[in-house]
């Protein structure tokens, strides 16, 4: 029997006024931040509803920008590169190690705030902002790794190196899924590499993105340095195609569907700007006959159903050796009907609300699809309304062939199991889809697990041994390929995307030899 969890309207109300109250938020907000213009509400700007997606109740509002807000915004950002720009790079990090003292100290509510204005879990939600003061530190330390390379020059008395510079203000716009570390992700380490910023979160959580922007502001405060990073909530009609159109950012950080990252990437490379694109997943986890299935449980579990099944990195797609499939398949519809599903908040909740009620129908409506399509539901897949208007069981869909619609993204805990006969095939019908970014292998084989994570094997930008598909650490580059996009942010040297290269040729000696021994002159006979 799944448990549903409902929670006392009382409690939870007396909850959410402690919050905002903690985090010093008014329920009604400006919805713009430029720089020393500080905060700035038009009287003209339509409101915005923040909305509790387990109660649908308003949690506060907000004003967003317009034309003219949105346009100080911008100007904040490109009024302090200058100086932003000329500030050493390790002192850049002491800015950027601060924010992630005050997120340290504001962990929990603002993960509290995450769970009320998103719906995962609570401890999802501390989790989430474990990952910002993770990519703070990782930015701290980065600051002082910059690093270019010095080449040996062809000519004698001469010297070659590439040096980074800062590229310029950034436009960063990210998903409600993740409505703190995305922008983490990119702002710690667009401001180590020396870029001022603009932020346009989504629509769906004003609130979390205005209680960053208050820490963020008192951190600056410290540093006495101002219109580094800058809030734009605001529509994606105005503000999303303004940020996209706009010659003053060179580069575009997206988070978001593939088709309206198509749409961003087609803006933003005919005027010739930089993106950096995170678009939709479609992961597989494909477990064969060696596996641990104890470890492939759980790991499956999290990472079909955690967050609700809307991350990028959620499993959406089981491939299982033919001969294990039935007892892993029992071992799943055992763990689905234990799952506690309810108020986010709640502690004991294991999976909350999705979003908003029309998550709900394209849940509803890509069920129906493939059950037409001959998949058959083998648990889950019923609404809830009885906990709320964004409540849904978790389902496991069997589909004997990759169906159609298997290779799309539902931003839903679907998970579609399908059989397989031999490796190749299966990390055949792993590859076969339009979207490349996460994937595993759950193996004891050795052999099994370095096909799989060869050349021949994933063809997604993350591979995992023995670990589900979601919850990747801030340290390694995060994106993935074809679909999703190709870029990467967060670790390794996914800094570089944030600044230009500049190759530098010095010539130290009194002579000038031409590079590839050109002769040129009077004298060159
Ligand atoms: C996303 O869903 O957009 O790997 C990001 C993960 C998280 C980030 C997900 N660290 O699941």
């Amino acid at each position: 029997m799944i448990e549903l969890r409902e929670a006392s309207m009382n409690t939870r109300s007396r909850k959410v006024q402690g919050l905002l109250e903690h985090l010093s938020l008014k329920p009604s907000n400006a919805g713009t931040y430029a720089g020393a213009a500080g905060w700035i509400a038009d009287s003209d700007a339509e409101r915005l509803v923040s909305l509790d997606p387990f109660t649908g109740n308003e949690i506060a509002s907000v004003l967003q920008a317009t034309g003219h807000s949105y346009d100080q915004a911008i100007e904040a950002a490109v009024q302090a590169f200058p100086s932003w720009r000329a500030t050493p790079a390790p002192r850049r990090g002491l800015l950027v190690r601060d924010l992630g003292t005050i997120f340290r100290e504001y962990q929990e509510p603002l993960g509290e705030l995450i769970s009320l204005e998103m719906g995962k879990i609570r401890s999802e939600g501390i989790g989430e902002v474990q990952e910002v003061i993770d990519i703070c530190d990782f930015a701290t330390g980065l600051s002082r790794q910059l690093y270019g390379k010095t080449m040996h020059s062809e000519r004698p008395g001469h010297r070659l190196y590439e040096q980074w510079h800062p590229l310029g203000p950034t436009g960063i716009i990210t998903a409600f899924n993740f409505p703190a570390a995305v922008w983490a992700w990119n702002a710690a380490i667009a401001a180590v590499c020396g870029n001022t910023m603009v932020w346009k979160p989504s629509p769906i959580t004003p609130m979390v993105s205005i209680a960053i922007q208050h820490l963020v502001n008192r951190v600056c405060r410290e540093h006495s340095v101002s219109g580094i990073f800058n809030l734009v909530i605001g529509s994606n009609e105005l503000v999303g195609k303004s940020i996209i159109n706009d010659l003053r950012l060179p580069l575009i950080s997206f988070t978001g569907s593939i088709k309206v990252g198509r749409q961003v990437a087609t803006k933003v490379t005919e005027r010739l700007g930089k993106t950096i694109l995170e678009l939709g997943g479609n992961n597989a986890i494909i477990v064969t006959p060696s596996a641990d299935l104890q470890l492939a449980e759980r790991a499956i579990l999290f990472a079909a159903v955690g967050t609700t099944g809307q991350r990028c990195t959620t499993a959406r797609r089981l491939i299982v050796h033919e001969s294990i499939s039935d007892e892993l398949c029992s071992r799943l519809v055992h763990a689905y009907s234990q799952l506690r599903i309810g108020d986010p908040l709640d502690p004991e909740t294991m999976v909350g609300p999705l979003v908003r009620p029309e998550a709900v129908s394209t849940m509803m409506e890509a069920l129906d699809t493939v059950q037409r399509q001959g998949g058959e539901i083998v648990v889950g897949g019923n609404p809830l309304p009885r906990l709320g208007p964004c409540f849904v069981e978790p389902a496991i869909v069997r589909v004997t062939e990759q169906v159609p619609i298997v290779s799309e993204e539902t931003f839903a805990p679907i998970l579609y199991l399908i059989e397989y006969k031999e490796l190749s095939q299966a990390i055949e019908i792993q590859n076969g889809v339009p979207q490349g970014l996460s994937s595993s292998i759950f193996t004891t084989d050795l052999r099994e697990a370095e096909y799989f994570l060869s050349a021949a094997g994933s063809d997604c930008g993350i591979a995992n041994v023995n670990i589900g598909t979601s919850g990747a650490e801030i340290g390694g580059a995060f994106g993935g390929e074809k679909e999703t996009g190709g870029e990467r942010e967060a670790g390794s040297d996914a800094w570089k995307a944030y600044m230009r290269r500049q190759t530098a040729t010095i010539n130290w000696s009194d002579e000038l030899p031409l590079a590839q021994g050109i002769r040129f002159g009077p004298d060159a006979g």
